[in-house]
Formats: C-alpha cells, sequence, structure tokens
C-alpha cells in the first residue's frame, strides 16, 4: 500500500467533497492499492482551515496555497477554488511538479484553459477535471447502448441543463455573476457539464450557434450573513451588476452529423437542478434526468420508454450497491472521479477526464459566447493533447 500527500487548495463545498472523496475511494476501489492522506488543506479562510483539519482530518492548514504548492512532501493536489484561481494555482501547480485534479469551468476562458492543458501536457502531468456527471451509472449504460450502435445513428441530442439557484433577485452577487471573476454564467457553470457529457456519450461537437440573456441584472453584494450565492440578503442594502448570463441556448452540429440543442439557466423557477439529457437514434432513444438518478428510459422498439433502475451492471454502480433500486448519490460521482485520479497517479496513465478535456469543454462554450454576440455559426477549434471523451 503506498500513501499518497494531497494537498486541497480551498475548502469551500467543492474542496470539502473532493477531501472526503480521496478518503472513501480506496474503501470501494482497494484495489489500487494506495492510501490518500489528507496533508494540507490551503484556504485564506479561518473558518475553513478549522473545517480541514477539526472535521475533515487534514494533518495541517495554511492561508497561502503557494505555501502548499512548495511542500515537497505533497504528491498531488486538489484546485477547487473560484474560477478566478483556476489558471494562476493549476499553473503554479504545474511550476511544482504537482499533478492536479480541478473543478470546472477550468479556465474562465478557452485560452485560459488552453494554457492550463498545454502546461500539463508539456510537463507530462496527469490531471483530472470535474466532470462528474460522466460518472454516473446510468450515463454509463447510455454511452455503452450509443457507441455499441444500440439506438441506430445519432440523429439528434438534447441537453438540458435548469437550476434554480439563483432564481431569487436577492440571492448575493458572489464571484459567479462578475466576469471577471467567474468568466461566462451558465456556459461555463452548467454547460460546461453538457457539453462534455454530451461529447462523452455521442461524440465531438463541431460547431456552434447560440443566444444568450441577462435577466437579473443586478444583485445585492454580500454581506456577513449572506456570502454564498445560495444565500439571500435581507434587502435594503447595497447592489451591484451581475455581469455574464444567466439563460443560453445553443445549437450544436456534431462531427457525426447529428444535431444538438443545448439550454441552460440559473434562474428557473421550478426545477432544482434538473439536468437531462436525451439522446434520439434512429433505433431507439434514452433518456437521463439528474433528478432521477438511479434511472434510465431506454426505447429499443417503436413501443415507447420504459424506465430501467440502474444496477450492477451499469458503470461502477456495484462499487457503491449490492442491487438494483438501491440508489447511489451526488457524492459518489466525485469518489468515482477520486478514484480515476488516484488510478492515474499510481499508474501515471490518464483515467479521469483531462485538461485537454477541460479545453475542449472551454472552446465549446467561448464559440457560443462568439456566436451569441454575433449571430453566426461558429466552429469550435480542436484542441491538442489527451482527450478522453472519445476513449
Ligand atoms: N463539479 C461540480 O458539479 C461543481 C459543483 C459546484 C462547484 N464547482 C466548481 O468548484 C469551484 C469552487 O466552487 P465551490 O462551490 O466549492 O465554491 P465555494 O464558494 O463553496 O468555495 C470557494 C472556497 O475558495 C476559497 N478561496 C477564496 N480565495 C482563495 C484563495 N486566494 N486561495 C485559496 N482559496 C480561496 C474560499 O475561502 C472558499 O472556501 C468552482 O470552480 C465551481 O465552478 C463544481
Amino acid at each position: 500500500m503506498k500513501n499518497l500527500n494531497i494537498g486541497i487548495i480551498s475548502l469551500g463545498w467543492m474542496g470539502g467533497l473532493h477531501a472526503r472523496s480521496y478518503l472513501s475511494a480506496p474503501r470501494r476501489y482497494p484495489e489500487l492499492n494506495v492510501e490518500p492522506v489528507l496533508h494540507t488543506a490551503a484556504d485564506p479562510d479561518a473558518t475553513a482551515r478549522d473545517l480541514a483539519v477539526n472535521t475533515l482530518g487534514f494533518a495541517r492548514a495554511v492561508a497561502d496555497y503557494r505555501e502548499l504548492l512548495s511542500d515537497p512532501e505533497i504528491d498531488a493536489v486538489s484546485i477547487c477554488s473560484p474560477n478566478f484561481l483556476h489558471r494562476e494555482i493549476a499553473l503554479a501547480a504545474v511550476e511544482a511538479g504537482k499533478p492536479f485534479w480541478i473543478e470546472k469551468p477550468m479556465g474562465r476562458s478557452a485560452q485560459e484553459s488552453r494554457e492550463i492543458a498545454e502546461a500539463a501536457e508539456r510537463a507530462g502531468l496527469v490531471t483530472a477535471v470535474g466532470f462528474n456527471y460522466r460518472n454516473v451509472p446510468a450515463i454509463a449504460e447510455a454511452r455503452r447502448l450509443v457507441r455499441s450502435g444500440g439506438i441506430g445513428e445519432v440523429t439528434n441530442v438534447r441537453v438540458s441543463f435548469l437550476a434554480d439557484y439563483s432564481s431569487d433577485p436577492a440571492s448575493t452577487l458572489t464571484w459567479r455573476f462578475k466576469r471577471e471573476l467567474a468568466g461566462t454564467g451558465v456556459l461555463g457553470d452548467l454547460l460546461s457539464h453538457g457539453f462534455d457529457l454530451a461529447q462523452f456519450i455521442v461524440g465531438r461537437i463541431d460547431s456552434v450557434t447560440a443566444a444568450d440573456s441577462l435577466v437579473i441584472r443586478q444583485r445585492p453584494l454580500p454581506t456577513a450573513g449572506a456570502t454564498s450565492h445560495l444565500s439571500a440578503s435581507a434587502g435594503g442594502g447595497p447592489v451591484g451588476p451581475v455581469e455574464n448570463e444567466d439563460y443560453a441556448a445553443v445549437i450544436a452540429r456534431f462531427d457525426s452529423g447529428a444535431i444538438g440543442v443545448f439550454e441552460s439557466s440559473r434562474i428557473a423557477v421550478g426545477p432544482r437542478a434538473e439536468y437531462i439529457i436525451d439522446v434520439y437514434g434512429t433505433k431507439g432513444s434514452l433518456r437521463w434526468n439528474f433528478h432521477r438518478l438511479n434511472e434510465l428510459q431506454i426505447a429499443d422498439s417503436r413501443d415507447g420508454y420504459r424506465t430501467v433502475m440502474a444496477g450492477p451492471g451499469f458503470g461502477d454502480f456495484a462499487r457503491f450497491q449490492p442491487g438494483p433500486g438501491l440508489s447511489m448519490g451526488f457524492d459518489d460521482l466525485k469518489t468515482i472521479e477520486a478514484a480515476l485520479f488516484l488510478r492515474s497517479l499510481a499508474e501515471g496513465e490518464q483515467f479521469a477526464p483531462s485538461a485537454a478535456d477541460g479545453w475542449a469543454a472551454a472552446e465549446i462554450a467561448d464559440a457560443a459566447l462568439e456566436s451569441a454576440a454575433s449571430g453566426a455559426w461558429v466552429t469550435v477549434p480542436e484542441v491538442s493533447g489527451e482527450t478522453t471523451y472519445n476513449r
């Protein structure tokens, strides 16, 4: 059993989840034969550092991520920071020779994502990007069916990522709403998942045309009691401008000739986190909805959909539950992601979605943004490096 010393940078929602996932992965995937050790956490926020040491079990916590990266004892790092720090921290991780698992969207733009991916590739480092929906067992089964010709030739794809997390105009103006800090709005925050998922199931997206809109133009500035985009202000305080899109609609052409329709909102009232992907083929169709993570709707005849519960034959389901009908949850998807990254660290090969996959999704988002401004179809540039979505 080999110990791997892990550093996690930023201990918010995702940082805490990465920590728990490193710990659970070897229990679900004992053949990895590695034991991740929560060595150092880095976060300027004292409460986050306290959580890291006293709840998550890190040996120590520091305020400055540079201190973590310069520690020769650390074997690999997670980058779970707000988007505006991804490029800076990822390039510093490469400079320090640390393989990294980074959250999506990887950069604030395709250019930043490219810099990260090319630097990691040049340094020969394995990477992982937080495209966790790839790991849903029902998605693994959907992909197997599509790629084995089970629904015939794919004609069209519908991806609908509708969330309500900012539907309340009183929800706080955090970094997510600022172009300088987040980059795009839903195109990066939600549709980066959708673009990657569609490429993972169907194949490469070649070109897009898009429209977007900004609906809630001002939001209250953060206050001591309301610092997250999920918290609402009491009202009456100062407000500031929202700078990126609340809603986006994208039409895409895949290399195969299939057409995709993507839609995403962070202000939809009704769907909570309703992430749906439909794949239509000449012989059948598939539908998955995050609200029903453990189900896959399959139409493989002309008799309409039947609903199949995920079970031990689907993806990595058997690592978590012994039989169909028992449920997996969101956090389990991250355990699978951690296991892929740990396997890469142990074997020196790329298994998780790579930095090149993060760059590929970012090129689609940037092309959609360009099209939303110009109204034209925009060709999505091909990325170099090792993508995994077509493996
Ligand atoms: N894969 C997914 O499904 C998923 C879900 C949510 C968020 N994310 C992504 O994860 C990233 C983080 O999102 P979150 O929701 O965990 O954010 P969060 O707001 O919960 O946490 C951000 C953390 O970063 C820390 N931080 C701020 N400045 C820092 C600095 N200079 N150095 C180090 N840490 C610093 C904050 O103190 C905070 O603890 C984002 O890129 C987001 O898009 C991915």
